[in-house]
């Protein structure tokens, strides 16, 4: 058994903050179609359903619905607040909710492998196992103690908005690369902190540090055209939408040349935009929680473009609508999020 390599400790880990209840719900779907409604009758026999088709009708309601609250409401000097003191507002929130309101997140080595290249994944309802952690597989596959043995290539993993460290913990455990180095930034000094007294941060696989990534220049552990592999979970939606394209041409000045973008994020028509009141809207299809963090929700163009336009090839971009289920109160919720891998031309 690899150290450490325990499911328990996964769950644990791999949740997220209350704020993120809007993708921690998705967190628990194993991976994307394995259940598809055929017939509406069936709708309340499970809690939810995957690849679900919305008809002309359903986009209609939700865009009408959108452009309700589309009207900006907020005034100048508060749209300003906002944008200048967004670090405030996500400390506020880590340091009201530590790591305590975290979900499981059994997606990420499902829709992502290449963060963890040597998990086997027969049957995604068994916990997550690493080549080599168990005697049968020893004799047929590369084993830990080989894998280290050998010359594997170094691997730099940086994760932009990494919070509390719900992603690159569970890299830690499952990515047995003994070259691997796993960055990460996040604005929010206090999760950082929150991050850094996790007994699971290892200086010599890990290096967390704090950055706004919305700033003209980086100071980074890492050099430019170095990065193998950059992470954007939820992350891109907090910033506002005129400042994104800078973050994605920062990200291809570090990537290597044939480095990869991983990308998820809300898509547009999500419950969540949905249900925003009316103020709440700061600009198209970006919005303020009552806690004062914001979201942004994309369409698959909106995503194309931002990478395409930066000198990324496209490998994926997907939506991944869902339906959840209240069956006792017999509610359908439909959930919408937008997956993209974009490489950096060699
Ligand atoms: C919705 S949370 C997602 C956290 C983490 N990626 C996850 O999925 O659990 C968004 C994160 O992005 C961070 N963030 C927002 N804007 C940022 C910026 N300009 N620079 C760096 N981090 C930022 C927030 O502090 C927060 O931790």
């Amino acid at each position: 058994m690899v150290a450490g390599c325990c499911p328990q400790k996964m769950r644990n880990m791999s949740e997220l903050p209350e704020n993120c209840q809007n993708e921690s719900a998705e967190s628990k779907r194993p991976q994307f179609g394995k259940r598809i409604l055929s017939e509406d009758a069936d709708v309340f026999q499970h809690n939810a359903w995957d690849n679900v088709v919305w008809d002309e009708e359903q986009q209609k309601l939700a865009s009408l619905k959108v452009s309700e609250n589309s009207t900006v409401t907020k005034s100048g000097d508060e749209l300003l607040k906002f944008e200048t003191e967004a670090d405030k507002f996500w400390n506020k929130f880590y340091g009201i909710h530590q790591n305590r309101f975290f979900k499981d997140r059994h997606w990420l080595f499902t829709e992502f492998p290449e963060l963890a290249p040597n998990i086997v994944k027969n049957d995604i309802h068994q916990p997550l196992r690493v080549l080599g952690s168990e005697s049968q597989e020893a004799n047929d596959v590369e084993s830990v103690a080989s894998c280290h043995e050998k010359l594997v290539p170094d691997m730099k993993i940086f994760e932009i908005g990494c919070g509390v460290g719900n992603t690159i913990f569970p890299i830690l455990l499952y990515n047995i690369n003994p070259s691997l180095m796993i960055y990460g930034c996040d604005f929010s000094s206090t999760a950082i902190e929150i991050l850094k007294e996790n007994p699971q941060y290892d200086e010599s696989r890990c290096n967390a540090f704090v950055l706004d990534v919305t700033l003209e220049d980086w100071i980074t552990p890492f050099e430019p055209e170095s990065l193998d592999i950059v992470v954007l979970i939820f992350v891109l939606s907090a910033i506002h939408p005129e400042k994104m394209k800078h973050v994605v041409q920062q990200i291809h000045r570090y990537l290597k040349p044939g480095g990869l973008i991983l990308f998820r994020d809300y898509g547009r028509y999500d419950l969540a935009q949905l249900r925003f009141k009316r103020g709440s809207c700061l600009a198209e299809n970006f919005y303020v929680r009552g806690d004062g963090t914001r979201v942004y929700f994309f369409t698959e163009d909106d995503v194309r473009n931002l990478f395409t336009e930066s000198g990324f090839k496209e490998e994926q971009n997907l939506v991944d609508r869902r339906l959840q289920v209240n069956r006792g109160k017999q509610l359908r919720m439909y959930r919408v999020w937008i997956q993209g891998k974009y490489r950096k031309l060699s």
